[in-house]
């Protein structure tokens, strides 16, 4: 995958999966050239993917070339003064527009000049002519210093570009509430502006250029966009992945960070992390000191360190966000309700039952402001009714919180907390050995990742061995040290079901290899899906410029007559022999 924008994930092997939203969220996408798109929000909790989702998607946009042209805008958590936000937000929207229509990734990466005039030779050198006009009238009203002008003129520009071309736009803004209470009227920041967003109000309906909007505070988020923009957005949320996907997000965060594992550790450290990324990711990148993630002991060592030691990504990242939460809502009582809730999690509690257990010095007005700040900052969930409250649903963030308060509140074993962690991992072991014996085949489930790692690390170094174990490959084919090897899957190109097993691709003048996997253990791999794998592999040669390559089929439970005749015919390598799958 190649990302033109620069992506917060890093490397950006790493994205893995969403498969769902990608096709949901394309195929919205899609449908704007026809019209029929209205605005979307993602609200989601904090830190499942949101943002690493939507810069993938405007990387997707942006290879595809297709009819919608993507603008991604993050608004920054820093007191701005109106002119100067609203200047940066246009000149990254031309900036962006210029890096698509002149297919230069280039000026996505560069940060554009202060100086407007600069921008329009460059608009001109692309041969973009028609821009010249907008950054006149931007610069002209950046001079006027009429902030609301301003916004109107620039928040309108990419409907108004998309009218006047014929084109069209997808608009995602990430920390949308920050519009709200980050931009400043004047220069020296005193007069804050608190309705900023609300200038979508006519702008998000239109249809050539809708909005996706997204943010890490997404109470606050779901409040302006109630409030100042109603029914201007569809609502939806982004959930956890699913296991698969979570256990393949721990193989590949394996294989890019150089971190050991084993398959049952994989199955733990994407079951306990509750299908969340973050907490998935936050076991390769823990600073905990002698890091094992290849046995249950070490993964609760990590997971202790991450949400109870300073130094742990979780335990950080949740604070920073609950004592900004604290600024906004204030004093102990505060966290006497969050870890009275915690502790009842499988509960909701109403409001009654607190003001009485915790002896709340306050009326039932105050009380419920108070909690619902507490719901708006994600720190704890409105139950059934308004009158109800509940502990968040995550195992993980109840520990980090109960770490730093529980002392401060009550008397504290952080024993507990061991013992939780360890009981959740038994409980995970348990699922893991179930659902070995559900395949019905001793590591079948992790077929597919079993084998990459043979291809990455083992085959090129033994190749007698691994050439035994493999039937009909070309007369001068070998293994040899792969320049990547990964599953291929809803690629950048290919929002439609497109999935390669495993893609190893060589250096030049070898062979790269193709390959597909079958664990299941009832049936054998037959003609007709030996044919269609071919079809794929042709796909995949074109798509990604492979020069030479074999297709490899692995099948645990063996090939059909029929196949093995097709695969010969066709020059394609197979096998079923078990020692693939050793670790
Ligand atoms: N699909 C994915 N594949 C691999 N890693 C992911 C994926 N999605 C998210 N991550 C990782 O999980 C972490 C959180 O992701 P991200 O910042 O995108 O979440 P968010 O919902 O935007 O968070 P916030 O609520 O803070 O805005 C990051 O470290 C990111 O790299
Ligand atoms: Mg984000």
């Amino acid at each position: 995958m190649q990302a033109y924008l620069e992506e917060k994930i890093g490397n950006p092997d790493l994205f893995t999966g969403r498969k769902r939203e990608l096709q949901k969220y394309l195929r919205w996408i899609e449908s704007i050239a026809d019209r029929n798109s209205r605005s979307m929000a993602i609200l989601s909790r904090r830190k499942t993917g949101k943002t690493a989702l939507m810069q993938r998607m405007y990387n997707i946009l942006f290879h595809e070339n297709g009819d919608v042209i993507p603008f991604y805008y993050e608004i920054r958590e820093e007191k701005r003064w109106a002119i100067h936000f609203c200047k940066d937000f246009f000149l990254q929207f031309i900036f962006q527009y210029i890096a698509f229509k002149s297919r230069k990734a280039e000026y996505l990466r560069q940060p554009p000049p202060k100086d407007l005039s600069a921008v329009i030779d460059i608009v001109q050198k692309e041969g973009l002519d028609y821009l010249k006009d907008f950054i006149d009238q931007a610069a002209y009203l950046a001079k006027e210093e009429n902030t609301s002008e301003m916004w109107d003129y620039v928040r309108d520009l990419p409907r108004g570009l998309a009218s006047l071309r014929n084109e069209f736009f997808v608009q995602m803004i990430d920390e949308f509430q920050f519009l709200n209470s980050k931009i400043y009227r004047d220069e020296a920041m005193q007069n804050h502006i608190d309705d900023f967003a609300a200038g979508y109000f006519h702008t998000a309906e239109y249809k050539n250029a809708p909005l996706l909007v997204s943010g890490s505070w997404v109470g606050w988020l779901m409040d302006d966009l109630i409030m100042m923009l109603p029914a201007r957005f569809t609502l939806t949320e982004l959930e956890s992945i699913p296991e698969e996907e979570a256990v393949e997000m721990a193989f590949k965060y394996a294989q890019v960070r150089g971190v050991p594992i084993t398959e049952e550790t994989a199955y733990m450290i994407a079951d306990i992390g509750e299908g969340n990324p973050f907490y998935i990711s936050a076991f390769f990148d823990s600073q905990s000191p002698d890091k094992d993630l290849t046995t249950k002991e070490g993964l609760i060592r990590v997971l202790e360190f991450e949400t109870l030691n300073e130094g742990g990504i979780i335990k950080s990242g949740w604070m920073e966000y609950v004592k900004t939460a604290w600024t906004k809502i204030n004093g102990r009582d505060a966290r006497r309700i969050v870890l009275y809730l915690c502790h009842h999690r499988d509960r909701q509690v109403t409001r009654k039952e607190l003001r009485k257990t915790l002896a709340l010095d306050m009326d039932d007005q105050e009380l419920e402001t108070k909690l619902d700040s507490l719901v708006k900052s994600d720190i704890i969930e409105q139950g059934a009714s308004n009158f109800r409250y509940q502990g968040v649903q995550d195992n993980i963030f109840d520990k980090v919180f109960r770490g730093v308060y529980a002392e401060e509140i009550e008397t504290f074993d952080t024993g507990d907390i061991s013992e939780d962690y360890r009981r959740m991992f038994e409980a995970s072991e348990k699922k893991y050995r179930k659902l070995l014996g559900q395949t019905n085949q001793m590591k079948g489930a992790f077929a597919e990742y079993l084998i990459i790692r043979q291809l990455r690390f083992h085959a090129h170094r033994d190749n007698p061995r691994f050439l035994g174990m493999t039937e009909n490959p070309p007369p001068d084919f070998r293994f040899v040290e792969y320049q990547s090897v990964w599953t291929y899957r809803y690629s950048p190109i290919e929002k439609r079901d497109f999935e390669i097993d495993v893609f190893a691709r060589a250096p030049k003048g070898e062979y790269s290899i193709i390959g597909e996997v079958k664990n299941r253990s009832n049936r054998k791999f037959n003609k007709t899906e030996a044919a269609a794998f071919l079809e794929k592999t042709a796909a995949l040669v074109d798509r990604e410029e492979i020069e030479k390559s074999v297709g490899f089929i692995f099948s645990v439970k063996g090939f059909t007559k029929d196949a093995m005749a097709f695969m010969k015919a066709h020059g394609v390598a197979w096998s079923s022999d078990g020692r693939w799958l050793d670790a």
